[in-house]
């Protein structure tokens, strides 16, 4: 809190508002008595100014291209940690010490298994059903299954619940994979690291030893790691919205996987290689930049531009070297990764991406890599979700204890008719 205040003036009358201060980043004009006092909303769709919550999990600068989580940056986290301590940081705030680290892997791992119906449930998709159509239904299924974690004014079972939705996400999401191509599903194997027992989960079959390949293992800690939170974002929000009505953990986290699945959040890295596939070829690409600059084509660089980022997306430096290393270490030669970096050059260097601060963000290497890798193009927004879920229910448990949280409850700018008097069908002209 500051002495500092900000004045309104309407109609002669001044309303004086407080400022908040954070720990860092921009203040913050307390404006929840404004309806009170002015009479008046204010007026923010796509909330570009307004502050939502106080939240100590994650920070942005978009202008300086700075995230941080619990104030630690993200490629330190990329380059040194791994995924299981980065969830614990979200959850807890702390890194862990090393026995705190070694008891909560021991528990996400004694959580990877899925209610055996669950399997059974899978049945009811068709086999070509995109599988974040089955995320959003298995998830949301999970509060069903689960009775005894969906309390949320007990802080145990809120608890319980995250750790069952982190341990449960890779499993869902491979077999949501595994159905699709008709595999039978692979039970957890809770010896290997939570991205190495996922990466058998998906490509391993009950046929056959499956091996992990390190630089592979390696890759997907470090995409986790970069999905895993990312402050107030559409489907975050979509989180805590759903959690302030007091919806279960798994329903909320359902909520966040339907937003995610959209093509302007998760699933612009499915269409940035979709689009980099269709370019084809460097020379193509004068076209589609000349696309993406007219006004009348709805056409948009994927991978390009981001809400909050006004300069390089730090996480897309980390995707690009990932990317090199996965390609190398593959002995894949995807012609998509010259247009890509070629793409790359060629926007940052043209006056109208520079004037906009459109810069490549997370999702514009990431594909590459996952298709490398051998997943299909629609299983990259499930693995953004599977990730994302650790800072979903971060987020979630961080709303349920803040003294200060209520119903998400926006008020709009009416344009419609005033009222009028109803006229029966048989009189109207
Ligand atoms: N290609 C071409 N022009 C763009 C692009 C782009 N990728 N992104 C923004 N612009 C232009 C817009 O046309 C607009 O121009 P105008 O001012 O002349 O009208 C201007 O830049 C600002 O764009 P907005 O849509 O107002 O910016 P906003 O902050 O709302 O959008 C968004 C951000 C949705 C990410 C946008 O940049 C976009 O659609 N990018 C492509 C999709 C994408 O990669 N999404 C992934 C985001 S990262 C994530 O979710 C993990």
């Amino acid at each position: 809190m500051t002495d500092k205040t900000a004045t309104l003036g309407v109609d002669g009358n001044n309303h004086v508002f407080p400022i908040l201060e954070g720990s860092v980043g921009p203040e913050v004009v307390d404006i929840r008595k404004f309806y009170a006092e002015t009479g008046m909303f204010t007026y923010d769709p796509g909330f570009t100014s307004t502050g939502s919550c106080r939240s100590a999990i994650t920070y942005i600068d978009g202008e300086k291209g700075i995230l941080l989580h619990r104030g630690y940056p993200i490629d330190q986290l990329a380059e040194q940690s791994s995924f299981m301590e980065v969830a614990y940081l979200l959850l807890h705030g702390e890194l862990p010490k090393k026995d705190e680290l070694d008891k909560f892997v021991y528990t996400i791992s004694r959580h990877t298994m899925v209610h055996e119906q669950l399997a059974t449930f899978y049945r009811g998709f068709r086999r070509d059903a995109h599988p974040m159509a089955i995320m959003c239904g298995v998830v949301g299924a999970l509060s069903a299954f689960y009775h005894d974690s969906t309390d949320i004014t007990d802080p145990e079972q809120r608890m319980i619940a995250s750790h069952r939705l982190i341990a449960k996400m890779p499993t869902i999401a491979a077999m949501a994979y595994k159905y699709s191509i008709g595999q039978p599903f692979l039970y957890p194997d809770n010896s290997l690291s939570y991205t190495g027992n996922f990466l058998r989960m998906t490509f391993g079959v009950p046929a056959e030893p499956y091996r992990v390949n390190p630089i592979v293992e390696n890759a997907m800690r470090r995409i986790f790691i970069l999905h895993a939170d990312h402050e107030q974002n559409a489907s975050t929000s979509t989180v805590r919205l759903a959690g302030s009505s007091g919806a279960n953990p798994f329903a909320c986290i359902a909520s966040g996987i339907a937003c995610l699945w959209g093509p302007a959040h998760g699933g612009a890295n499915e269409a940035a290689l979709n689009m980099l596939r269709e370019i084809g070829r460097p020379e193509r690409i004068p076209e589609y930049i000349a696309r993406a600059k007219d006004k009348d084509d709805p056409f948009r660089l994927m991978g390009f531009g981001h809400r909050v980022y006004k300069n390089f997306d730090p996480r897309a430096k980390v995707m690009k070297e990932t990317a090199e290393e996965v390609l190398k270490e593959l002995g894949v030669n995807d012609p998509v990764f010259d247009v890509a970096r070629e793409l790359e050059q060629i926007a940052l260097n043209d006056e109208y991406f520079i004037e906009k601060k459109l810069y490549p963000n997370v999702d514009f290497y990431s594909g590459i890599i996952l298709s490398a890798i051998g997943f299909p193009t629609d299983m990259f927004t499930a693995l953004f979700a599977l990730a994302r879920t650790v800072g979903w229910v971060a987020q979630w448990n961080e709303m349920i204890s803040d003294p200060e949280q209520k119903i998400g409850r926006p008020r709009q700018l009416y344009v419609g008719s005033p009222q009028r008097e109803y006229v029966p069908v048989g009189q109207r002209g």
